[in-house]
């Protein structure tokens, strides 16, 4: 399986915040919000991820991640000219998926808390159709909507509904098989003129391979777009972090955890960032491991 981050967009709804700067390069408390999703990555044991955004930006992604090994990942980048919507990744990212099955996730996506690794682990397995996910919020006209009769089936999708038919939103969380790429490039631009991941998810449905897998009131969701639901979620970081001690998101934490790196790789990476807590957290954790392999 391999992955894609979707980090383009031009975020309009925090302007004037990323006139100049990529949105998904903002911080969520301490670190920038691509973190976030690619953690998310990481936990679905996918390690091939693309990442795409727009020509302006797409060099400070390159800076900031490199070619991944520092996380034991292997990153390859592409260019969205114009935000032409979620499916085009599929078309871009045609020659990086090759024959594999494939995940998308967008780049202003944050998922933390219970069952995700399970919900992760399920979805990764799939070998044909589609998995996404439903997530209840009050108010789902700003999301792609899935209505689901009582066995959990979706029995209709649709993107931003005046009148939404459940509770359910759609989070940018996609796990697909490989007919994915020709899906979208059958699909005919929406009203306002993109390509909709909802129509994708819709000719799965058609097809009667579409699952759903609601994700529980354990787990909390945010989309990070608007001003106010970013704050929302550097709060909600600071307070799991400092109330458990632990961080949401630290990649080197997670790819040492996986065995993706060794302890010298953390050591290098705590070294490299101890100005911050992040770097000091990730220090932290590579005395406690070689205390516990007894390697000083
Ligand atoms: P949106 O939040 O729908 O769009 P945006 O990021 O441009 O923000 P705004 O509405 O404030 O102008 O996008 C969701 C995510 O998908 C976000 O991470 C950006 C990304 N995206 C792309 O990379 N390419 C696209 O064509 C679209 C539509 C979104």
């Amino acid at each position: 399986m391999k992955g894609i981050i979707l980090a383009g967009g031009k975020g309009t709804r925090l302007y004037p915040s990323t006139l100049a700067i990529s949105k998904q390069l903002l911080p969520i408390y301490d670190k920038p919000m691509i973190y976030y999703p690619l953690s998310i990555l990481m936990l679905a044991d996918i390690r091939e991820i693309l990442i795409i955004s727009t020509p302006e930006d797409i060099e400070q992604y390159k800076r900031l991640l490199g070619d991944g090994s520092q996380y034991g990942l292997k990153l390859e980048y592409e260019i969205q000219e114009k935000p032409r919507g979620l499916a085009e990744a599929f078309i871009i990212g045609e020659n990086f998926i090759g024959e594999d099955n494939v995940c998308l996730i967008l780049g202003d996506n944050v998922f933390y808390g219970g069952g995700i690794t399970l919900a992760l682990e399920e979805a990764s397995k799939i070998q044909e159709g589609a998995m996404i996910f439903g997530y209840y919020v009050e108010n789902p006209r700003a999301f792609g909507v899935a209505e689901i009769n009582k066995n959990g089936d979706v029995i209709s999708l649709e993107e931003k509904p005046q009148n939404p038919k459940s509770n359910y939103a759609v989070p940018g969380l996609y796990f697909y098989d490989n007919s994915v790429v020709s899906i979208a490039k059958s699909v005919e631009p929406s009203a306002r003129n993109e390509l909709e991941i909802t129509a994708v998810n819709n000719e799965y449905l058609k097809k009667n391979k579409l699952k759903l897998i609601a994700l529980g009131r354990g787990l909390t969701w945010l989309d990070t777009g608007t001003v106010e639901n970013l704050n929302k979620a550097s709060q909600f970081v600071g307070a799991i972090q400092s109330q458990h001690g632990r961080y949401v998101a630290c990649l080197e934490e997670i790819a040492y955890n996986k065995g993706y790196i060794t302890l010298e790789q953390l050591q290098e990476r705590g070294e490299l960032l101890k100005a911050s807590d992040y770097g000091q957290y990730i220090l932290n954790l590579y005395e406690k491991e070689s205390e516990r392999r007894n390697v000083r």
